[in-house]
C-alpha cells in the first residue's frame, strides 16, 4: 500500500491498525505477528490510547505492548503512533484538564518507550474544562516536542470547529485529524447511540471535513465482521440494499466484503461530499487482518464507486 500525505504533513498508510486489544485479549504473539505483517505490507499508522483496554485489564496493556514491540523491532522511526487522552480508566480520571493532559502524555511516552507522539488525540470532549486550558496544555506539549500533531475524537462537529477557531486565535496548534465511528453502512440516526460519543458520522460532518481537508479516521469500520456475515450487522445499522450491493460486488470481484468496505472508504474522497477517509480496523486473526488490508490496494472504477456510494 502507498502512503498518503495529510495536510498536516504526516505521511501515513491509507489504513490504520487498531491496537486496542493488543496485550489483553489479543496475545503478545498474535499482536506481534499482526504488527510485523502490517509493516511488511507497507503500513505505518497505528492507533492506541492511554486507557486500552481498561475494561479487560488495567488500561496500560496496548501502549505497553506497542512500546515493547517498537523496542524489540527497532522500528520507532518507521511508524506513526496515534494515542489518546481524555477517557476514564475504570470510571476514574476522564477529562482534558492541564494536569491530566500533562500526566497522561508522560505516561504514554513512558509506556511507548519513546520521547514523542506523532498524533495526540483528545479521546472525547470535556465540556467541564475551559477549552482554552485544554488548548494551552496541548500547545505546551507541542512546544516541548513531546507531541507533533493533534486530533479530536468523539467530538460534536461544532465543538471541534470551536476548538480550532480558538486555537488559531491564540496562535496554537489545531486538531488536524478527526477520529469518529464510521463505516460503509449507514447508522440509524433516528436511534440514540449506545454511548453519546458513539454517534456515527452524518453527511453534514462529512462535508465539513471535506471542506476543511481534515481526514476522518474511521473507527470500528468493519462492524465486528458484519461484511462477512449479515447476522453480525449491529441493530443500529441499516443493512438492506446497500449491504447487498457491497456483498454482490465483492463476489463479482473475487474479494471479501470487508476488503471491499475498506476499499470504498479508501476511495471515498473521490466522491463529492466526502473527505479523505482512513479506515481504522483491528483483528485478533492474522488472516483477517491481512485480508482487510488488501482493500487498500483494490482498484475501484468511477462507476463502481458511484454504484457503492449511491446504493
Ligand atoms: N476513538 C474511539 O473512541 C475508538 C472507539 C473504538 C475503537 N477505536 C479504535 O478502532 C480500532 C478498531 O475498532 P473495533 O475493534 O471496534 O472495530 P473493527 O476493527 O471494525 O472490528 C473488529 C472486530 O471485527 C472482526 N473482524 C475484523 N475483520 C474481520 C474479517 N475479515 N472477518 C471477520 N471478522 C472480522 C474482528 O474479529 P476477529 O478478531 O475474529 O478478526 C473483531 O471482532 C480499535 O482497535 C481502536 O484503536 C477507537
Amino acid at each position: 500500500m502507498n502512503n498518503i500525505t495529510l495536510k498536516n504533513g504526516l505521511s501515513v498508510s491509507p489504513v490504520c491498525l487498531g491496537a486496542m486489544m493488543f496485550g489483553s485479549t489479543t496475545s503478545k504473539e498474535d499482536s506481534y505477528a499482526i504488527l510485523d505483517a502490517f509493516l511488511d505490507l507497507g503500513g505505518n499508522f497505528i492507533d492506541t490510547s492511554n486507557n486500552y483496554a481498561h475494561w479487560i485489564g488495567t488500561g496500560d496493556e496496548s501502549e505497553t505492548l506497542l512500546g515493547q514491540w517498537m523496542h524489540d523491532r527497532g522500528c520507532r522511526d518507521k511508524v506513526i503512533i496515534g494515542t489518546k487522552v481524555g477517557f476514564d480508566r475504570k470510571g476514574i480520571g476522564a477529562g482534558l484538564k492541564k494536569e491530566q493532559i500533562e500526566y497522561w502524555c508522560d505516561e504514554s511516552l513512558r509506556k511507548l518507550q519513546t520521547d514523542y507522539i506523532d498524533l495526540y488525540y483528545a479521546h472525547t470532549d470535556d465540556a467541564d474544562t475551559p477549552m482554552e486550558e485544554t488548548i494551552e496544555a496541548f500547545e505546551s506539549l507541542v512546544k516541548k516536542g513531546k507531541v507533533r500533531h493533534l486530533g479530536g475524537s468523539n467530538y460534536d462537529t461544532w465543538r471541534f470547529t470551536e476548538f480550532n477557531f480558538t486555537a488559531r486565535d491564540k496562535g496554537c496548534t489545531p486538531y488536524t485529524v478527526m477520529q469518529q465511528r464510521f463505516s460503509y453502512l449507514d447508522c440509524r440516526l433516528d436511534l440514540k447511540p449506545n454511548y453519546i460519543f458513539n454517534e456515527n458520522v452524518g453527511r453534514e460532518r462529512l462535508r465539513y471535513l471535506e471542506d476543511k481537508d481534515i481526514p476522518l479516521v474511521a473507527y470500528s469500520c468493519l462492524l465486528r465482521g458484519a461484511y462477512e456475515d449479515a447476522s453480525r450487522i449491529p441493530s443500529n445499522y441499516i443493512g438492506g440494499a446497500r449491504y447487498d450491493t457491497l456483498v454482490n460486488m465483492a463476489k463479482e470481484k473475487g474479494v471479501s466484503g470487508s476488503a471491499l468496505a475498506v476499499a470504498w472508504m479508501c476511495n471515498a474522497h473521490r466522491m463529492k461530499g466526502f473527505p479523505r477517509v482512513i479506515p481504522l480496523f483491528s483483528s485478533s486473526k492474522l488472516n483477517h487482518f491481512i485480508d482487510n488490508c488488501s482493500g487498500a490496494d483494490i482498484v475501484l472504477t468511477d462507476e463502481e464507486m458511484t454504484i457503492l456510494t449511491n446504493a
